[in-house]
């Protein structure tokens, strides 16, 4: 990878607790859709019902004893309810950014110099999200690294002409569909054509499935983060991840690796 240089590389990455810190001060902190858990959005029922769908879903989505196709089901629940909750309470585009301004989401430390370089040198960022689109596209551009070579992937919503949310746009993107959802991209990205080094950045198993759509690729060096549960999975992440870090919250070692290459 290398060798070849940045002109044949491209990065996929998933958002939520990849790009995003999972805890800060012993703190954990918001993924896209729990940003969206607060008080301004949506009433204290559905603040309730929100926490108990997280509550009962997250410990699925992370159990290492059950498998991805054992998961599936549950979690197709879990955004599905999630989803019509958030329809239901009639979520407002206007108020999107002060959600945002107000949560304690944060990316990584070392965020800017993974953006930048990125950018400054033409290689593709492709942001591959089971969250909600249009709160991390917020996140990001608050941060000021909402850069040219950026795609996204994500769960989009869809508002309509008075600015209130009607639907979630397209095919469902949950944690463990990120196959299906790739293949279904494949064609569609052409900037990511012609590059067929790929550096996979995660922090859930199925985040691996993420470069499933990329044709010809050459070289995957895939990189983990294990935030949660890490003696439980340190042994799964380490025989499916080519790099797992250990409750690593910064970009410092994909940001070394790109050093290398660019
Ligand atoms: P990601 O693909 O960007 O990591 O986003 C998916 C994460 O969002 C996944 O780990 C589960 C999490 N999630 C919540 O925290 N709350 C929710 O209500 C839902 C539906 C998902
Ligand atoms: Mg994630």
């Amino acid at each position: 990878m290398q060798k070849a240089g940045p002109g044949s590389l491209q990065v996929i990455s998933d958002f939520d607790m990849t790009l995003t810190r999972f805890a800060h001060k012993g703190k954990r902190l918001p993924t896209t859709h729990n940003i969206l858990n607060n008080r301004l959005l949506i009433n204290e029922d559905s603040t309730k019902k929100m926490k108990e769908l997280l509550n009962t879903y997250y410990p699925i989505e992370i159990d290492p004893s059950l498998s991805p196709e054992e998961k599936l089901p549950y979690m197709v629940t879990w955004w599905t309810e999630v989803h019509e909750l958030l329809i239901q309470q009639r979520i407002r585009k206007d108020m999107l950014a002060q959600v945002v301004r107000e949560s304690s989401a944060m990316l990584r430390e070392g965020y800017r110099v993974f953006f930048d370089c990125l950018a400054e040198h033409r290689v593709p960022l492709l942001i591959f999200s089971a969250g909600v689109g249009d709160v991390l596209e917020e996140v990001i551009r608050q941060n000021d690294v909402f850069h040219p070579n950026l795609h996204i992937i994500s769960n989009y919503m869809d508002f309509d002409h008075t600015g209130v949310l009607q639907a979630f746009k397209g095919q469902l993107i949950h944690s463990y569909n990120k196959r299906d959802v790739a293949l279904s991209h494949a064609t569609a990205l052409r900037e990511l054509h012609g590059r067929p080094n790929v550096l996979l950045l995660g922090d859930s198993l199925g985040d691996l499935n993420m470069a499933d759509g990329v044709s010809e690729a050459q070289n995957i060096l895939t990189v983990g983060f294990l935030n949660d549960q890490v003696e439980e999975r340190k042994e799964s992440y380490i025989n499916s991840f080519d790099i797992v870090l250990l409750k690593d919250e910064t970009m410092d070692i994909p940001n070394v690796i790109l050093r290398h290459i660019v």
